[in-house]
């Protein structure tokens, strides 16, 4: 049996495999009106998709804890119960088909207010359902972000709050696993960096005064997540500046941190709080970052960011690597990939009755 497709158990959550789909906004949701927020026919279909081809955790894109929080208007969020009840349909959806339902719930910071991806992404006014955005200190992402409004200490408590809250709605909806947003040069990332965090008080300066928002948010999620369900945390590992940014070495401190916290596994991505950075992609490129935390911590991880072999995702876990793969882009080209995997590798993966007549 190839190692992709071992179960693995984190607390009482069993996942059939190892191949798992990490959260990838489809900024589909309503901008306004009592619908705002909440999840549509698209990612009905689009999530329903990748379960039936087998997938074995889903983590529904970036989902906002309040709507200062969004990356654009279109996004989803989970801040009240229309919200609630639309991802009901889904969750109930990925059991049936085996697939554990998980979702990461964000905060945008200083990146929030901006168009839809394939419309250039840009900032938008509030002539374009656009607001305000917020950070941990006055400092724009790029040229073409706005100069965001500095958080008070009583904001931040408001935050944390809105991420218990939003756990709390999340177990309510349906899912399994929570995973907390702290990468991409989003909220929490902002505040772990000392390229965006320049905040002279008790949240920013020292390495433990730039995790204290991250470990808040953490505590407050644990708090409310039930004991037998896994929190995962996503990770930059690193800004790839060559100094003033967050490192490796910090990430590597951070894991044992987050791990004594409470948080189950670490889904280490890398970058997205510096602008115009060189960054070395390729196959696999962030898998040693992952490889790093797993060797020097007691944390599982998820690797991620261009895989899309099945013998690639294989060799990452039987090299001790990581704990699953996470594999994106290329399940947005053959949601069957699992399957697909499982045939060439060998190894069980969940068919719909339905479709009995194709194994
Ligand atoms: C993403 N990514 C992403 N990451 C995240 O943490 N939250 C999100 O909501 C999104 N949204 C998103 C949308 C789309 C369309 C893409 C392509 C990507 C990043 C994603 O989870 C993943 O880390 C990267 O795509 C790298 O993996 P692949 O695509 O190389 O397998």
């Amino acid at each position: 049996m190839s190692a992709l497709f071992e179960p693995l158990t984190l607390r009482q959550v069993t996942f059939p495999n190892r191949v798992w789909m990490p959260p990838m906004c489809q900024y589909s949701a309503a901008p306004e009106g009592p619908e705002t927020g909440a999840a549509t026919d698209w990612h009905f279909a689009h999530y329903a998709a990748r379960a039936t081809g087998g997938t074995g955790l889903i983590i529904v894109e970036a989902t906002a804890v309040c709507p200062e929080g969004r990356i654009s208007p279109y996004d989803l969020g989970i801040w009240n119960d229309t919200q609630v009840k639309a991802f009901r349909r889904i969750t109930g959806f990925l059991r049936s088909q085996n697939t554990v339902p998980g979702i990461q719930l964000a905060h945008s910071g200083r990146k929030a207010s901006t168009d839809r991806t394939w419309k250039g992404g840009n900032p938008v006014g509030p002539e374009e359902h656009g607001w305000q955005p917020v950070a941990p200190s006055p400092v724009a992402f790029d040229d073409k972000h706005p100069v965001p409004t500095e958080l008070s200490t009583d904001d931040i408590r408001e935050i944390v709050d809105r991420f218990a809250q939003a756990a709390r709605r999340a177990l309510a909806a349906g899912f399994e696993v929570a995973e907390i947003h702290g990468a991409h040069g989003y909220l929490i990332h902002e505040f772990l960096s000392p390229h965006s965090n320049h905040r002279t008080d008790a949240y920013g300066g020292s390495y433990e005064n730039r995790v204290r928002f991250a470990l808040e948010v953490v505590d407050a999620v644990r708090a409310v997540w039930p004991e037998d369900k896994p929190l995962f945390f996503r990770i930059s590992a690193t800004d790839w500046l060559e100094e003033g940014g967050w490192t490796a070495d910090d990430t590597v401190r951070f894991a044992a941190e987050l791990h004594a916290h409470g948080v189950d596994l670490l889904d280490v991505s890398t970058g997205g709080n510096a602008a115009g950075v060189r960054i070395p992609t390729g196959p696999g490129y962030q898998v040693p970052f992952a490889a790093r935390v797993k060797a020097e911590t007691p944390m599982p991880v998820a690797a991620v960011g261009l895989i899309t072999e099945p013998g690639q995702a294989e060799k990452i876990l039987v090299g001790g690597e990581a704990d699953a793969v996470l594999v994106g882009r290329e399940l947005l080209r053959d949601p069957y990939f699992a399957r697909h995997a499982a045939r060439e590798l060998g190894g069980d993966v969940h068919v719909p009755e339905q479709y009995h007549r194709s194994v």
